[in-house]
C-alpha cells in the first residue's frame, strides 16, 4: 500500500518547492517600509564558509541604539532571490551562547519590493547608546554554480560563488570586514576590488592559504553592495534533495518506531559534456580520483537501528550495506547509477527502532509520553546536502492526542490529522510539519513530541481486530449453515 502511495507521488512529481509556503507565514509591510534607523553596527565581522555544496555564514556584529527610546527590533535585510534560498537562520547572543536563540520571522513587503527581512526581536530592549553583540548564522542553498558548466568525466570541477563583499545591513555600519574560508587554494578567480575602498589601503582581497579577506571597510549606509566573487576547484557532488518525506509511525502494542524516509535528489553540479562512459567510470574506480558525481550516502543511524531497506523507482536495490551493532548503526547506499551533474535519483529507505529508544513515559502520568526522533536524518555527507524542502510526518497510535511539540529547526507550517490506514476505526493522530532550505548538519536536531494515549486505547486495535475476525467467522459459519441446510433440504427430498 505504502509503496504504491509512494510511487504516485513521486509519478505526479510532488518535488517542486512550493514558494508561496513563505510567503504565507508572513507579515506582509507596504512596500514603503524602511526598517527605522534605531540601531548603528559599530563593528562586523562575517564569515563565509565554502568548504561544503552550502555556503555558511556567520555574522557577528556589535549593535548600539542610537534612538532615545529603548528598542528590540532589529532588522536584517535581503534580496527576494536570497531570502528564498536561506535556511536555519539562527541568532545568538555572542558573549553567551548558553542563552536561547533570539525571535526570527520575516517579513514581508507588498510586491515590487526586491528587499525582504529578517526581523529579529532581541529578549530585552537595548537601552540609548548600549551596545550588543550579535552572533548570526545561515545557509544559502543553491549557491554555487558550475563553472564551466560542462565537464569531461573525470575532469575537476570549479564552482563560482557570487556574493555582496560588505554583509547585508540595513543600518549604517562603521566598520566591516568579510572572511572567506575555502575548501582548496586552487582558486582561479576571486574578484580584486580597489585598494582605496579598504581602510588599510591594503590589496583586497588579502589572502592567507585558503583564507581571503575583503576589508575591512570604512563606514557604509544601510544597503550598500558590491558584488564579487570567487572560483574554486570544487569537485565534489551538489546533493540537493527537491524534497524529502520522512515518516515516523509509533506504535505502542508493537513496541516499535518505524522510520521511513523518501528522496528525490538532484545533483547540481556541472553536467558530462559527453556521454556517460561506464568504461572511463569502471577505470576511475581503480584510482579513485575525485569526482563531482554522488556515488554513495552515509546514514549514520542510531544504536539500535534495524531491518534496513533501500529501494528505488526499479524495485530494491542490493548495492547497499548496513552495519548495525551494540555501537553504531550505519547504513551505506550506493544509488544504482553513478548521479552525474543535471541527473535526478529518488528512492525511498527506512528502518525500525526498538519503541524504548525514544519514548519515555512522564513520571506521575501514566497516560502521557514524550517521543524524542531526529527532525531530519537522510545521509550525511563530507561536502553536505542541502534540501528545499521536508516534510516529517510523525504518525502516533490511535486514539493518542497531541499536547505540545517543539523542534529549534525553523518550521514553515504545522497540521493536526488523521492518518487512516487498513484496520484502523477513528484514524491515527498525525503530526505533519514542513521545514525549508535544511541541510545535513541538521541532522542532530530533535523533535520532541509530548501526547497523550490513554491505556484503552491501546486495546482498540486488537479489538478492532478480534471483532473483524468474529464478523468473518460468524458470517462464514451462518453460510456455511445455510449450505449445509440446503443441502440437508434436498437431501430430505430425494429420501
Ligand atoms: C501563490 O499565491 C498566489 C496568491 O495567493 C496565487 O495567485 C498563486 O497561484 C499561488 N502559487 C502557487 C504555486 O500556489
Ligand atoms: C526486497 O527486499 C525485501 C527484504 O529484503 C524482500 O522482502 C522483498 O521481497 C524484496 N522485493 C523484491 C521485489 O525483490
Ligand atoms: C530532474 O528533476 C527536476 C525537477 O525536480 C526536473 O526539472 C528535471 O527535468 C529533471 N531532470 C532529469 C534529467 O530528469
Ligand atoms: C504551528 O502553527 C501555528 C499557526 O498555524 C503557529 O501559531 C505555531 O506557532 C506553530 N507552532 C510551532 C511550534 O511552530
Amino acid at each position: 500500500m505504502r509503496l504504491i502511495h509512494w510511487a504516485v507521488a513521486g509519478f505526479l512529481g510532488l518535488a517542486a518547492a512550493d514558494s508561496n509556503l513563505t510567503h504565507g507565514s508572513k507579515n506582509i509591510l507596504p512596500s514603503t517600509f524602511k526598517p527605522p534607523q534605531h540601531f548603528r553596527n559599530t563593528n562586523l565581522v562575517r564569515n563565509i564558509n565554502l568548504e561544503k555544496s552550502y555556503p555558511r555564514e556567520t555574522i557577528n556584529v556589535v549593535i548600539e541604539n542610537v534612538d532615545k527610546q529603548p528598542q528590540s527590533e532589529y532588522y536584517l535585510p535581503f534580496e527576494q532571490d536570497v531570502i528564498s534560498r536561506i535556511g536555519g537562520l539562527e541568532v545568538k547572543d555572542k558573549k553567551d551562547a548558553a542563552k536561547p536563540a533570539f525571535d526570527v520571522e520575516i517579513v514581508a513587503l507588498d510586491q515590487g519590493s526586491e528587499t525582504e527581512y529578517y526581523k529579529i526581536t532581541l529578549p530585552t530592549p537595548l537601552a540609548n547608546k548600549e551596545q550588543l553583540t550579535l552572533s548570526i548564522t545561515y545557509f544559502v542553498l543553491s549557491a554555487l554554480e558550475p563553472l564551466p558548466a560542462q565537464i569531461q568525466q573525470n575532469d575537476k570541477q570549479y564552482v563560482l560563488h557570487k556574493f555582496s563583499a560588505y554583509a547585508p545591513s540595513a543600518y549604517t555600519t562603521s566598520k566591516q570586514k568579510t572572511k572567506l574560508k575555502l575548501p582548496t587554494t586552487d582558486v582561479p578567480d576571486a574578484t580584486v576590488l580597489p585598494a582605496e575602498l579598504n581602510t588599510e589601503g591594503k590589496a583586497d582581497p588579502q589572502k592567507q592559504g585558503t583564507t581571503f579577506t575583503y576589508g575591512p571597510y570604512g563606514e557604509l549606509p544601510a544597503g550598500a553592495q558590491e558584488e564579487v566573487s570567487v572560483r574554486y576547484e570544487f569537485t565534489k557532488s551538489l546533493t540537493h534533495g527537491t524534497l524529502l518525506e520522512r515518516d515516523i509511525e509509533v506504535s505502542h502494542w508493537g513496541g516499535n518506531v518505524a522510520t521511513e524516509e523518501r528522496h528525490w535528489l538532484t545533483n547540481r553540479a556541472a553536467k558530462l559534456k559527453n556521454h556517460f562512459s561506464r568504461v572511463t567510470f569502471q577505470q576511475a574506480q581503480y584510482f579513485n580520483p575525485p569526482s563531482s558525481a554522488l556515488k554513495e550516502m552515509r546514514f549514520p543511524l542510531a544504536v539500535g537501528s534495524v531491518d534496513a531497506y533501500f529501494v528505488d523507482d526499479i524495485g530494491n536495490v542490493s548495492t547497499s550495506r548496513f552495519r548495525t551493532n551494540e555501537r553504531e548503526a550505519n547504513l551505506e547506499l550506493k544509488p544504482r547509477y553513478p548521479l552525474y551533474g543535471g541527473w535526478n535519483y529518488s528512492f525511498k529507505t527506512g528502518w525500525n527502532a526498538d519503541l524504548k529508544t525514544v519514548l519515555r513515559a512522564i513520571k506521575g502520568q501514566s497516560e502521557q509520553f514524550v517521543l524524542r526522533v531526529p527532525f531530519v536524518e537522510g545521509p550525511r555527507q563530507a561536502e553536505g546536502v542541502e534540501y528545499e524542502r521536508v516534510v516529517t510526518r510523525v504518525i502516533l497510535p490511535e486514539g493518542a492526542s497531541i499536547i505540545d511539540f517543539s523542534t529549534s529547526v525553523p518550521l514553515a507550517s504545522n497540521t493536526t490529522t488523521l492518518h487512516r490506514t487498513f484496520m484502523d476505526t477513528v484514524g491515527r493522530t498525525t503530526l505533519n510539519l514542513v521545514a525549508l532550505n535544511v541541510v545535513d548538519e541538521q541532522r542532530e536536531r530533535d523533535l520532541i513530541v509530548t501526547y497523550t494515549y490513554p491505556s484503552s486505547a491501546k486495546f482498540r486495535k486488537p479489538l478492532t481486530f478480534a471483532a473483524g475476525l468474529m464478523v468473518v467467522f460468524a458470517l462464514s459459519w451462518v453460510i456455511g449453515n445455510l449450505d449445509v441446510s440446503i443441502g440437508k433440504k434436498e437431501k430430505q427430498k430425494t429420501v
